[in-house]
């Protein structure tokens, strides 16, 4: 029987709710596949300010590096909104991503076609649709030095850096067309090469890896114009890959072809091992939801499949993370919805329900 560790961190709004259903189907996978998994949980995010008083503590991250995965559910709530706050929610994920070294950020987006009329676009844009954007996550803005406010003559001021070493894109690079070799040999890389010189390093860098994959097609977008394609003729991409602040903003985007950020997984990950598995980190693209908190509302087949990427990419249980997006797929055919993927005429349930009703499809 193979045994696995996995770091729970459920963190703050629907955080918990969500993460109890991925706990229920992960279970039920060990007891029908035969295997171990020890969970340890970690109170971290605005949970973690008021129990600790910093949202990541030094032990927690010091247990994510010891697990297999971390499977995390969502930060942040309007008790510690304050922009100002030296330590606020957020630093639990920023973090956790820095310091697991988790460069490569992975967000498939897939389309239900049962849920067509739940997206704002129209059908016959979103058939085809099958994509993964590959978002840098421990460089660019989001870490970049000088980061600081200040006050001088001229008034408040405010920096953030946008730096990118040749190893930093290369490395993501590397992992955007060895994915594309596994799906559609398609990678379409995405900057503003035009004014930014991160840009043209990123341009140059991603061109120089694509030689050494001369059996995957490669394209240069525009930021600008990659978020036009992107509700244009989203069936166009197969992998998309781009900085860390564009990865962000071009995500939340592409998870309303979905229809619902609540059917949204993505895969954080570092380094991998020869085998191709090795640590990251899971969880859903939604936030902390805290408008539905504690209403049960909360759809958590997006906690639920970033599960299943975890069962495939930090434990190599392919088999396993099939079954339960197998699961996932049975549960929307029987035509069962949570609220935000509730069309006219569904059946509507709740989170605890939506859950029970993919474990039972893994019996
Ligand atoms: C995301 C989120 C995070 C980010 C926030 C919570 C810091 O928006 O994972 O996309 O900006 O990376
Ligand atoms: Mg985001």
């Amino acid at each position: 029987m193979a045994t696995f560790s996995i770091l729970v961190t459920p963190g703050d709004g629907i955080g918990p709710e969500v993460t109890a259903e991925a706990l229920k189907v992960l279970s039920r996978v060990e007891a029908r596949f035969g295997h171990q998994f020890r969970f340890e949980e970690e109170i971290i995010g605005g949970a973690g300010l008021d129990a600790y008083g910093v949202a990541l503590r030094p032990e927690t991250v010091e247990k994510a590096r010891a697990a297999h995965a971390v499977l995390f559910g969502a930060v942040g709530g309007p008790k510690w909104d304050d922009p100002q706050a030296t330590h606020r929610p957020e630093d639990a994920i920023l973090g956790m991503r820095k310091q697991l070294g988790l460069f490569a950020n992975l967000r498939p987006v897939k389309i239900y076609p049962q849920m067509l009329a739940q997206s704002t676009l129209k059908p016959e844009v979103l058939a085809g649709v099958d994509m993964v954007v590959l978002r840098e996550l421990t460089g660019g803005l989001y870490f970049g030095e000088p980061k600081k406010r200040w006050t001088d003559d001229e008034g408040r001021q405010g920096v953030d850096t946008l730096r990118y070493s040749e190893k930093e894109v290369e490395r993501i690079c590397h992992v955007a067309f060895q994915l594309a070799r596994q799906r559609r040999n398609k990678v379409t890389s995405v900057d503003k090469a035009n004014v930014l010189r991160t840009g043209q390093l990123w341009r140059e860098v991603a061109t120089e890896v694509g030689r050494q994959y001369p059996d995957v097609t490669l394209e240069h977008l525009l930021v600008d114009a990659a978020a036009m394609n992107l509700i244009r003729n989203p069936a166009s991409f197969d992998v998309m890959v781009t900085e860390n602040m564009f990865g962000d903003i071009l995500t939340d985007e592409a998870a309303m072809l979905a229809g619902s950020m609540g059917m949204m997984p993505s895969a954080s990950l570092g380094e991998r091992n020869a085998d191709g598995t090795g640590i990251g980190l899971y969880e859903p693209i939604h936030g902390s939801a805290p408008d539905i908190t504690g209403q049960k509302k909360a759809n958590p087949l997006a906690m639920i499949l970033s599960a299943a990427m975890l069962l495939r990419l930090s434990l190599g249980l392919e088999q396993e993370a099939a079954a339960v997006e197998a699961a996932v797929d049975q549960v929307i055919a029987d035509g069962y919805r949570t609220p935000d993927i509730a069309g006219p005429g569904a059946t509507t349930v709740d989170t605890v329900k939506m859950g029970d009703l993919v474990a039972e499809r893994l019996a």
